[in-house]
């Protein structure tokens, strides 16, 4: 079973999207670090992010890895390099690529075939899983998303100013969501969750909820199963 989880950064998804998953016993595809991926590895072979040829070539050439936690590419673990603000700034360039796209959506339905995965990013319910059995979309108020993030980034030690968090993150919400391929939007049969005010429990315990409806579980059964 295919459970989506897309929407806007800051939104809580990667948070929700592991617990459900936890709580599912399924497992977890966090895509945006597919694209960050691709961002370091662009980035340090110096290509101009708008070469869509050079892009479809360093593409082909990479390895990314996803076990557990990390984030492998070719190997070398990128999983604090990938969370870099240059690396969040930049992947929006990526993740317009047509190339890029192309191959990660491959990548995606491949890791994902034939088991119980929550697939967390921006296109999982539109494009990448269109059949999925249950998809969701996580909004929330800006500013709260921006509060968030910022909560995050001081948690590692990075003291990015309010003000600096919110216009990067709507820079980054109007590319994501103008752009020509794969757009940021909900999927016509997802359920659409404003998160503003609901706490992360609120969010996953709704989510798995609407899991075991679909599965014809009670969640009185499921929590037996
Ligand atoms: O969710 P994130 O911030 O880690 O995503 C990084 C970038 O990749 C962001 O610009 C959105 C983009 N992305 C995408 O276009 N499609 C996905 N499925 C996942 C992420």
């Amino acid at each position: 079973m295919i459970i989506t989880i897309d929407g806007p950064a800051g939104a809580g998804k990667s948070t929700a999207a592991k617990l459900v998953a936890r709580r599912l016993g399924f497992e977890f595809l966090d895509t945006g670090a597919m694209y960050r991926a691709v961002t370091v590895a662009a980035l340090r072979a110096g290509i101009d992010l708008q070469d869509q040829g050079a892009l479809a070539k360093l593409v082909e050439s990479l390895r990314i890895e996803l076990p557990g936690d990390r984030v492998l590419l070719n190997g070398e673990d990128v999983s604090v390099e990938i969370r870099a603000p240059q690396i969040t700034a930049a992947s929006a360039s990526i993740a317009g690529s047509p190339a890029v796209r192309q191959r990660l959506v491959e990548w995606q339905r491949r890791i994902a075939a034939g088991r119980d995965m929550v697939c967390e990013g921006r296109d999982q319910g539109t494009v990448v899983f269109p059949q999925a059995e249950c998809k969701f979309f996580l909004s929330a108020d800006p500013k709260e998303r921006a509060r968030r993030r910022l909560r995050e980034l001081k948690a590692r030690g990075d003291n990015t100013t309010f003000q600096e968090v919110l216009e990067a993150q709507e820079a980054r919400d109007a590319r994501d969501a103008a752009r020509d391929i794969a757009p940021m939007v909900p999927a016509a049969d997802a359920i659409v969750l404003d998160t503003t005010d609901l706490t992360l429990d609120d969010v996953v315990a709704r989510m798995v909820q609407e899991v075991w409806r679909r599965q014809g579980k009670s969640g009185e059964q499921a929590s037996h199963s």
